[in-house]
């Protein structure tokens, strides 16, 4: 994003005064979808939907692009049906972790801990799983996965749902799951775009716990930091034809997202070629024509408000635009082409969408309500109960990605696993509030924002109904009494008398800690929706302390969403293992149990850095300023281990790192092939020349009204106009589109830029034994440093590849890492393009981003 920054005094004054010095350019040629030539399968999806929307009334398009309203129809969201072509009304639903509101399906791992699994395949498994729950819920468009937030700020109160503080790691598991969710039929939605990196300040009106605000935090990012950092993953998912992208509550640059028209037509729309359409975040939309003249293509949950509001920013007023030519009829068809597109391009019209609707409601539990709840109509059997969690792929799925999510961070003297390690203890302690259940139950209100018990998973609209949930203390306790352990347990936080009396009696302790996050709408403790700081809570390090001064083998699990700090025990000589789990799901206990057990050789890797102080990580903006606060990303590129590595700052445990209770080799690193990439791109593939489709000029507002004897649903989003006379000067705007054509821009003319940037520049190989003493996965990164002082400041060293084998003891494996193109490009904010510099490359491999071994040199 170009920002202008005044010259400094002025600059100065105007912090003064605290006005906001960034602002984003406007770009308002909205590019037409359907114009690349580098895609069969979209240009063929594209054909059908021009010829299906040609036909189409401008009532009919303005109900693919307008909601019904929040709690109008079953799912979180719902687009009107045009019942004359048999488009249903869609139905989208949360979220990135399982189907949100609903029974019988299955709480899988969070986003995070996925990425922590550093396992493509499994990531892609999960994905399947994911989809095919959704699917046989009914659901059309499933609202994930998150790569927005990207993990600036460990402390921000979302980065669960998303892959991890990396854009090539957020990039290659999103991408897979996407793939996942559009082969199941569905289109797949990433999220958030962009900028949405904390919680705090995300919608005006929302309760902050610090002050009132005109307008949402304005996420400040220069050029080169949303190419190379923010945008990377939303890239990847477009390169992989995502369906639908989801701009995000915040303003970048003191615009807000969902009519950022520099945003989505310039630098989504243009230069990445997404062809899908783009949906606004619940009531993330401000305004009605500006937002359709800067991109946005549908609008949610309809309404203009909260569901207070009977209002809306289209709908009706949609209509009306078109009508009296404030918006030319071509942006409306483009929406409504877009939206089709994505549904022909996954498929979505083979199922039978008419009848597969949802078979569940989001607002009741039981079996019989309303089918327009907010407007108290057509009273049926909304839920189903359909069974969709019980089968292999997803118990497999849940149980497996939590397990390869936990990361081993200490283990002196081999004292894990506790079965085959050094210590084999007879006897246990269990203690922490965070082993066992929650008194309020597993599914606390409002959307899980409570933490009295082990933790699963997050809080807000990326959380779904627990169908069951196993504690770590469930867990533990059943592996114990299985092999003839002894053990006792205590989850007291503060009153600690009883379990001090415990503490010596066993050969060790287990204590269980954890932090919590979430969405900005609830709160726990305090915590808005970002946490407050990175301690662990409920009194932990006091009971982690008290364990080590009277017992020399302590075991700590911490389950957390994010970076949490272990300064103040995790040298001290009796915490002898430490083990980091992120939110394992509804069997976040049994990985637990299956690692600490030996069942499971640990395998995750940190997806994000933990610091020694918290003060190296980026702050959490939690002053309203002048009610227009802002977050300047002033560190660029440099987030999470980049920033770190930049500033010599020496973290405690560094992002990739993870052990595994055995050791692994690597040897015969090298090149195997490849040519150097020119410095500059080659020219992109051209666009097909735009065609709008025909324009019948309307004359008469009368064809707009509600059609004759229509039995309207109270307060429900509808296109009609309620009276002719709204529309003063019926004339339309037929002009042509030449305000949607441009040619593509150097980096742009395929799917997620120019297809040279995906093209494989260097294969290299690299051999990987397991020394032993146990099976198991080790997940070997590869990372890149870029020619080092030239024209542009480089990071060290970035990510850009993990392949994870499973070996036997002795087995031996090569792998195999495709670099592409724009794994050694820079973001060139002159020439507006992606430039490989000249210079000498290294390439690293090894166990984490400061364990490479291994390294091989080219000079480009
Ligand atoms: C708001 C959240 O930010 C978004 O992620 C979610 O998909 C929608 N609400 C719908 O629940």
């Amino acid at each position: 994003m170009k920002f202008q920054i005044i010259t400094s005094l002025t600059a100065l004054y105007l912090t003064v005064l605290t006005v906001a010095q960034f602002t984003s350019p406007q770009y308002l040629k909205s590019p037409i979808g359907g114009r690349l030539t580098t895609d069969d399968k979209w240009s063929k999806a594209y054909d059908r939907a021009r010829s299906v929307v040609s036909q189409m009334t401008i009532p009919e398009k303005v109900n693919l692009t307008t909601g019904s309203g929040w709690e109008a129809d079953l799912c979180v969201g719902n687009t009107g049906s045009v019942p004359r072509f048999n488009i249903p009304s869609l139905c989208m639903q949360d979220g990135p972790l399982g189907v949100r509101f609903t029974d019988f399906i299955s709480a899988f791992p969070a986003g995070i801990t996925a990425g922590a699994s550093f396992n493509k395949e499994l990531i892609a498994f999960r994905g399947k799983a994911l989809a095919l729950e959704h699917k046989a819920k009914g659901v059309h468009v499933v609202l994930g996965p998150a790569v927005g937030p990207l993990g600036r700020n460990a402390l921000g109160g979302r980065t669960w749902e998303g892959f991890g503080a990396d854009p090539y790691l957020q990039g290659v598991a999103a991408r897979a799951t996407t793939r996942e969710i559009q082969k199941a039929g569905l289109v797949a939605t990433i999220k958030h775009f962009i900028g949405n990196e904390q919680e705090h300040f995300r919608q005006v009106g929302e309760y902050y716990g610090s002050g009132p605000i005109s307008q949402s935090l304005s996420s400040n990012i220069d050029d080169r930091t949303m190419h190379e950092i923010y945008m990377w993953p939303f890239a990847d998912v477009v390169n992989e034809g995502v369906g639908s992208v989801m701009c995000s509550y915040n303003t970048i640059n003191n615009t807000y997202a969902c009519e950022n028209s520099y945003l989505i037509n310039k630098l989504l729309k243009e230069e990445l070629g997404f062809q899908g359409f783009v949906m606004s975040d619940w009531w993330a939309m401000k305004t009605g024509i500006f937002s359709a003249q800067a991109g946005l293509d549908m609008a949610m949950p309809g309404d203009s408000g909260y569901f207070t509001s009977p209002d809306t920013f289209w709908g009706n007023r949609l209509t009306r635009a078109v009508l009296d030519g404030s918006l030319g009829d071509w942006r409306l068809d483009d929406m409504a082409v877009r939206i089709l597109a994505a549904y022909y391009y996954v498929g979505l019209d083979s199922i039978n969408t008419t009848q597969s609707g949802p078979n569940f409601s989001s607002w009741t539990k039981d079996t019989w309500g309303f089918e327009h709840p907010l407007g108290n109509v057509g009273w049926r059997e909304v839920n189903k109960h359909v069974v969709a969690s019980n089968n292999d792929l997803s118990k497999s799925a849940a149980l497996q990605v939590a397990t390869e999510g936990i990361v081993l961070l200490k283990n002196s003297g081999n004292v894990l696993p506790l079965v085959g390690g050094s210590l084999n203890p007879r006897k246990i302690n269990i203690f922490g509030k965070a082993a066992g259940p929650d008194p309020r139950g597993a599914n606390c209100k409002p959307d899980f924002a409570c933490s009295d018990g082990a933790l699963g998973q997050g809080w807000g609209s990326g959380a779904v109904d627990f169908q069951h949930f196993v504690t770590p203390f469930e867990a533990v306790n059943d592996a114990a009494r299985k092999i003839g352990m002894t053990v006792d347990y205590d989850f007291t936080a503060f009153n600690l008398d009883g379990f001090l009396s415990k503490v010596s009696i066993a050969d060790a302790n287990i204590i269980f800690a954890l932090t919590n996050a979430g969405e900005g709408f609830a709160s726990f403790d305090s915590n808005y929706g970002d946490r407050r700081n990175a301690s662990l809570w409920h009194n932990a390090d006091e009971v982690i302390l008290r364990a080590a001064e009277k017992n020399k083998n302590n075991i700590v699990v911490i389950s957390s969403v994010g970076p949490t700090n272990l300064e103040r025990w995790i040298d001290h000589p009796n915490i002898k293992a430490v083990l980091f789990a992120l939110p394992g799901g509804q069997d976040a206990g049994i990985a637990v149990a299956n690692v600490l057990f030996g069942l499971s050789n640990p395998s995750g890797k940190l997806p994000f850095t933990i610091a020694r102080d918290d003060k190296d990580y980026i702050p959490i903006v939690t002053s309203p300023g002048n009610g227009k606060p802002q977050a300047d990303f002033t560190e660029g590129i440099y987030v999470d281990y980049r920033l770190f590595d930049k500033n010599g700052l020496t973290p405690r445990y560094e992002f990739g790192y993870g052990l595994s209770y055995s050791s692994f080799g690597l040897s015969d690193f090298k090149i195997e092939s490849g040519t150097a990439p020119s410095e500059q791109l080659p020219q992109p593939p051209s666009l097909k020349p735009v065609s709008a489709l025909a324009c019948n000029k309307p004359t008469n507002a009368d064809a707009y009204t509600f059609p004759p004897g229509f039995a309207a649903v109270p307060r429900y989003i509808y296109p009609w106009l309620s009276n002719s006379g709204d529309v003063g000067n019926v004339k339309g705007s037929c002009i042509n589109v030449t305000d949607a054509i441009s040619s593509a821009p150097l980096a742009g003319g395929g799917l997620g830029g120019n297809p040279a940037l995906f093209e494989t520049a260097y294969t290299l190989s690299v051999t990987a034994v397991n020394n032993g003493p146990f099976p198991g996965s080790q997940a070997f990164q590869l990372y890149v440093e870029y020619p080092q002082g030239g024209k542009y400041d480089v990071p060290p060293r970035q990510l850009r590849g993990f392949e994870k084998p499973y070996l036997n003891v002795g087995q031996s494996a090569k792998l195999t890492f495709k670099v592409q193109r724009r794994d050694l490009s820079v973001w060139d904010v002159e020439s507006q393009s992606w430039v490989v510099p000249r210079g000498k490359y290294r390439f690293l491999v090894g166990n984490s981003s400061r364990d490479l071994p291994l390294s091989a040199e080219i000079t480009i």
